[in-house]
């Protein structure tokens, strides 16, 4: 609507709360996903002639300046991307904000350093995220909400920000929504779910949703162990959330009672500890039956019976969606359960949905051609948040 208003836009200064929180090692971004994905809604403004003000966060820095979560790489990294200068603010509301948004000219961007670096940001107290928000509104003339991974935060730039300017929600955030409407209102069936990562504990919520709304849910990655121990097997040294496991037994049997298929591992990779992931030296696994695991050692990753029964899970699919890697993919040993998965989802002929964090980075960083997917989320969190049905404070602001 801004921009189909002739000169909506021009000369305004436009504040783009995006989700530029890459991956870093050192200042080297290892993974541009976010940045590429809301580098269209910047570009877009820019040619209709705003002054565009980037904010975002990165990473969880504790409120003060701390130059390891500094956005310069990431505004560098924009700049290459829209093929034009992008000034860069050393601070978000004080002196260097506001001389680099004063020089801004109609078409010109420019990034403001972490928004996290400031404790109004993530503030409990509504006064102080206020206070906050008020100063990062002193800023600008309007609002484009495109921050789709951090729109389940109730911060300042998120939340409270919007309610003080004209406001608008970006082309990514109306992409990402407009894809997971399609998983909650009219989802094509069979509806498989492949769902990995480290915790249980992140996923109870999702996976007490979509035991209502998915007919096969495909367990990996180090929450596997929750379930396989609450089947009574033996997980050796494995990850494992031992207070999960009455939890993870009430899925199992509810998914039983519905109807749902809830798949395991039936092999895994092995080792004796957790892999040096900067070294990448080789760590010969073992593979090893699900149900004897030897005592002492931990599993990594899916072994290779798991590996094609997963394919075989997905291959009749309608819809996927897919989040979290099968094991410690970031190791070579132990990457082809990830692999594998994200290779089942393109080869079967499902609308696949890749939802963000590190199932994005992997797919990326395993070499995979990411058109080759349905749709690759920005959001981790925020699209777990969404599946589960909850309100997301980001979203609920644009809405008025
Ligand atoms: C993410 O990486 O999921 C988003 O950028 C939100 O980050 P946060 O979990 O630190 O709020």
């Amino acid at each position: 609507e801004l921009l189909a208003d002739g000169d909506g836009v021009r000369g305004k200064r436009v504040f783009v709360r995006a989700d530029l929180n890459v991956p870093l090692s050192g200042t080297t971004i290892t993974d541009d996903g976010r940045i590429r994905a809301v580098q269209p809604t910047i570009a877009r403004l820019a040619q209709a002639g705003a002054r565009v003000i980037v904010a975002s966060h990165l990473g969880r820095p504790k409120g003060a300046p701390e130059p390891a979560f500094s956005l310069a790489p990431a505004a560098a990294r924009l700049g290459e991307l829209l093929g034009q200068k992008v000034a860069f603010a050393t601070d978000t509301v004080g002196e260097s904000a506001r001389s680099v948004v004063g020089a801004l000219g109609d078409g010109d961007v420019a990034v403001l350093e972490n928004l996290r670096f400031n404790p109004g940001e993530t503030a409990k107290d509504d006064a102080e995220r206020g206070a906050f928000a008020d100063r990062l509104a002193a800023l600008a003339d309007v609002y484009v909400g495109d921050g789709f991974g951090a729109v389940h935060r109730k911060h300042a730039s998120v939340y409270d920000l919007p309610a003080r300017l004209p406001h608008a929600a970006g082309g990514l955030i109306a992409t990402e929504v407009g894809v997971l409407k399609k998983l909650t209102e009219d989802v094509s069936r069979p509806y498989v779910v492949v769902l990995g990562g480290a915790k249980v504990s992140d996923k109870l919520g999702v996976i007490d949703h979509l035991l209502e709304k998915a007919d096969r849910i495909l367990i990996g990655g180090g929450m596997a162990f929750t379930f396989l121990k609450a089947k009574g097997y033996e997980v050796g040294s494995s990850l494992l959330q031992e207070d999960q496991i009455p939890v993870v037994q009430d899925y199992l049997r509810r998914a039983d009672e519905r109807g749902v298929e809830f798949v395991l591992p039936v092999d895994l990779k092995v080792a004796a500890e957790f892999p040096d992931l900067k070294a990448k030296a080789p760590t010969h696994p073992e593979t090893v039956p699900a149900d004897a695991m030897p005592a002492g050692k931990m599993g990594l990753d899916n072994g290779p019976e798991t590996c094609a029964l997963y394919a075989a899970k997905l291959a009749d699919a309608a819809t996927v969606f897919w989040n979290g890697p099968m094991g410690v993919f970031e190791h070579p040993d132990f990457a082809e359960g990830t692999r594998a998965v994200a290779q089942g989802l393109i080869d079967s002929s499902a609308f696949t949905v890749v939802g963000g964090g590190d199932s994005a980075a992997a797919v990326r960083t395993l070499g995979f051609d990411e058109s080759a997917f349905g749709h690759i989320s920005t959001g981790g969190g925020a699209s777990l948040e969404y599946l589960e049905g909850k309100t997301l404070p980001g979203l609920a602001a644009l809405e008025d």
